[in-house]
């Protein structure tokens, strides 16, 4: 909690220059200015004005509603003095960009907490007056209650991942039979090859206790000798260990796409980790293998020196998995004209100067020129119904450009094929979801 300062006099010259007390909010007074104070504190939108000193000189009823502070609470203290408890670095941060830019300043996600213990969330447009000496306003900052906004976004993203792991249910469930398929065969050869190793040393057993009691004959030599050969002791030696390792290479496998699986269908956490994104992208190829695997093979090349990138990792893997899934279904189309032939994903990273870099390239039919600024629009799709609902490349915009703070580009060529580029910033650049 910020301290509460003691109200301080407005003894500023330019306050009392042609200046109304509408609500209190010392505003510059002209023609119609009265009735245009008015009409600011009824809207429907924070508005908050600052001096250049950073006094509050214009706090409106929807500031009033939102923030639960009465506008006879704040006028005229210092913005970060007014006993509000908010993300008040963040504000402080756009309002010096938006000063030394001299450009409005977008700060999203502003957690606050209102007098009754309720945490929400803001969004701010900071704009930088640069106006007449005699102007009282340094600042303007609109901004809403994006609470139930993040809500609903959240909600969406988790439904679309949610139906993401439904279509690809049927693959993974492929997936994860084949294995199961060959680890139950190969137990079923273990238990067979038991049985024939246990008569064996029953054999051997039975022979030592005839010498031991000086009664091994050369008949009874000869019949274990044959019992032995024709249980195949040489083939056991040779397939048990190869049936093993198998086994246990297909019980890795299916680990390895639960764990995938589990990854996946996680909610995400609420600030970022530094994650190795070759190994997620590892994972999505893997929980994705069925999508893929009839019309492409997949080629990856990655950086191993790539630093660890701070992000909401379970989200990434999300996009990544968009991306996959788009490129196999361009494959898949380009093929279904043209010959049978496999096409290639390939998907390659590395780092530039302070950015991750994700390139993810199919061979597919490519993006059309006149729909390329539509791709990125939540609903539009060109797939049928149960194919594509049109909210991959909405979703992964939103994840990489609004909450890493990254980039999401494309190279297209029509009858050639698609790029996606994924820029994710390596440094710590100020989270605005934290
Ligand atoms: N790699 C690509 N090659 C060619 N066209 C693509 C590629 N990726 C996306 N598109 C085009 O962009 C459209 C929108 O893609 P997006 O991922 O948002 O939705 P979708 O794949 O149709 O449906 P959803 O992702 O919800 O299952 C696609 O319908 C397709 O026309
Ligand atoms: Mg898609």
């Amino acid at each position: 909690m910020q301290e509460q300062a003691s109200k301080p006099e407005m003894s500023d010259e330019r306050l009392n220059h042609k200046t109304c007390n509408c609500q209190n909010a010392k505003m510059p007074l002209g023609n119609g200015q009265n009735e245009i104070h008015q009409l600011i504190s009824l809207l429907p939108t924070i508005l908050i004005g600052l001096s250049r000193d950073s006094k509050i000189v214009l706090w409106n009823s929807e500031a009033e509603r939102v923030i639960g502070k009465k506008q006879s609470e704040v006028m005229g203290f210092p913005i970060q003095q007014c006993s509000i408890d908010w993300d008040w670095d963040k504000i402080d941060g756009g309002i010096s960009k938006s000063r030394t830019a001299s450009q409005p300043t977008r700060v999203d996600n502003i957690r606050f907490q209102r007098p009754d213990g309720k945490e929400r969330y803001l969004g701010m447009t900071i704009n930088y007056l640069d106006g007449e000496d005699d102007c009282i306003l340094g600042s303007t900052i609109i901004g809403a209650d994006i609470t139930d906004r993040r809500k609903l976004e959240t909600q969406l993203q988790q439904s679309q991942k949610m139906e993401a792991i439904g279509q690809l249910a049927a693959g993974i469930a492929h997936e994860i039979n084949t294995p199961t398929q060959f680890v139950g065969d190969n137990t079923r050869f273990f238990q067979d090859a038991f049985e024939d190793l246990r008569k064996i040393i029953r054999e051997y057993e039975n022979l030592i206790g005839k010498a031991k009691s000086d009664s091994l004959t050369g008949d009874l030599i000869v019949g274990a000798e044959k019992r032995i050969q024709d249980m195949d002791l040489e083939y056991l030696e040779q397939e048990i260990p190869v049936a093993l390792q198998h086994t246990l290479k297909g019980v890795d496998r299916i680990t390895k796409i639960v764990q995938a699986m589990k990854i996946f269908s996680h909610p995400g956490m609420i600030t970022k980790e530094p994650t190795d994104i070759n190994q997620e992208i590892e994972k999505t190829i893997t929980i994705s293998r069925n999508e893929w695997k009839y019309v492409a093979q997949m080629e990856t090349d990655f950086d191993s020196n790539l630093p660890a990138v701070p992000c909401f990792r379970a989200e990434l893997n999300q996009v990544i998995l968009n991306l996959i899934v788009n490129a196999a279904h361009a494959i898949a189309e380009a093929n279904e004209n043209a010959s049978s032939e496999q096409g290639i994903i390939r998907i390659r990273t590395y780092h530039k100067d302070n950015w991750a870099k994700i390139r993810i390239s199919d061979t597919g039919a490519g993006i059309p020129q006149e729909i390329r600024h539509k791709i990125f629009d939540l609903f539009f799709t060109t797939k049928g119904p149960g194919k594509g609902s049109g909210q991959g490349l909405a979703i992964s915009h939103s994840v990489i450009v609004e909450k890493h703070k990254g980039t999401l580009d494309l190279e297209s060529q029509e009858g050639k094929g698609t790029t996606f580029i994924i820029g994710l910033p390596l440094g710590a650049e100020p989270d605005e979801n934290e």
